[in-house]
């Protein structure tokens, strides 16, 4: 794949992951970050990244942090937006990278919930605007939804597929821009049925963890439920769903145990109670074994593609 210029819109949380990740496989990133102070931190949490992953912090001098957004995304043949989760200033952001770029540069955006369909509506070039949705944290989750909404070009869902997983993602094709895309559909419905379970009091919130750490859960980093099915066959599947799915959680709003939770100050980790209560260091083991987890993986992944 050639090498080009991407830029990348937000240097937050996933901005700064992504621009990571696009740099390591040998890409110039131009990152437009309005905030200073974000923008200023950059460099270091870049480095952080590089030292995680064993890798050469030479690659971050291909990464070039801006604080307007014409610089950063000069003569680039991507974008990937990942700016505030807020329809209106993805909106701003779009309209204004359609005067800024190339009429075929791709537009890509990372919005969790929001259809690019809706970002891009707009535009005078939609054939070019396309949903790009990596996981926290972007350098480290493998997979990425590229999803394509009805204006989407085929050859556009192509150079994104192929570029990402240049880069070392697994980028798979979502058909359609429907809300949730696939992943979060999925994450989802599981945690709709976690909550009931503990509203319902068959189980508390620490024993649901156990349930999926310690249960299906050890083996679906490599057996997917569509390989399950198969695996048991299907006609036991069949008899699984007649008896159980009438029971499980049907309900169309937000869970009434989290607004609970939540007027009563447990916003989890970072209030120390949430769904449980969180000690004095406690959260930061959690997160710090996740980041462990995740850069392991991520090494041997790269020592088995090399
Ligand atoms: N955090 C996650 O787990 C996660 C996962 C998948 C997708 N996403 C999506 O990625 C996007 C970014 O999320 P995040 O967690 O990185 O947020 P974040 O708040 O960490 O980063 C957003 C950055 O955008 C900057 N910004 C604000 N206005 C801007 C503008 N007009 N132009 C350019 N940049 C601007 C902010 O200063 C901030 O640094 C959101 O759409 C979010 O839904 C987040």
């Amino acid at each position: 794949m050639h090498k080009q210029k991407i830029g990348v819109i937000g240097g937050g949380l996933m901005g700064h992951g992504i621009a990571y990740l696009l740099a390591a496989a040998g890409h110039e990133v131009g990152v437009f970050e309005p905030d200073a102070q974000v923008r200023g931190s950059l460099p270091q949490r870049l480095r952080a990244i590089a030292d995680l992953l064993g890798d050469d912090a030479e690659l971050i001098a291909r990464i070039a942090a801006h604080d307007q957004m014409a610089p950063a995304v000069r003569n680039a043949g991507f974008v990937f937006e990942a700016a505030p989760e807020k329809l209106p200033l993805k909106q701003r952001i779009f309209a204004e990278l359609e005067s800024a770029v190339a009429p075929d540069t791709i537009l890509a955006s990372n919005s969790s919930a929001i259809p690019a369909t809706e970002i891009g509506r707009d535009l005078k070039h939609r054939e070019r605007v396309i949903g790009t949705h990596f996981w926290n944290p972007p350098h480290l989750v493998p997979l990425v939804e590229v999803i394509q909404n009805e204006k989407t070009n085929d050859a556009v869902v192509r150079a994104t597929l192929d570029l990402l997983r240049d880069a070392g993602k697994t980028a798979v094709h979502v058909r359609r821009d429907v809300p949730g895309f696939v992943g979060n559909r999925l994450q989802h419905a599981m945690k709709r049925e976690a909550f009931a379970l503990v509203a319902a009091g068959v189980c508390d919130a620490e024993t649901i963890d156990i349930v999926v750490k310690e249960g299906f859960g050890a083996r679906t980093a490599v057996l997917g439920p569509m390989e399950q099915s198969d695996l048991v066959g299907l006609d036991l599947a069949l008899d699984i769903a007649d008896v159980l799915y009438a029971h499980l959680d049907r309900t169309a709003a937000a869970p009434s145990i989290l607004r609970e939770k939540i007027k009563a100050g447990k916003l989890g980790m970072k209030s120390g109670e949430g769904l449980r209560k969180w000690g004095p260091g406690e959260a930061d083991a959690v997160r710090a074994r996740l980041s462990r987890f995740l850069a392991e993986q991520a090494k041997a992944r790269k020592k088995r593609s090399t």
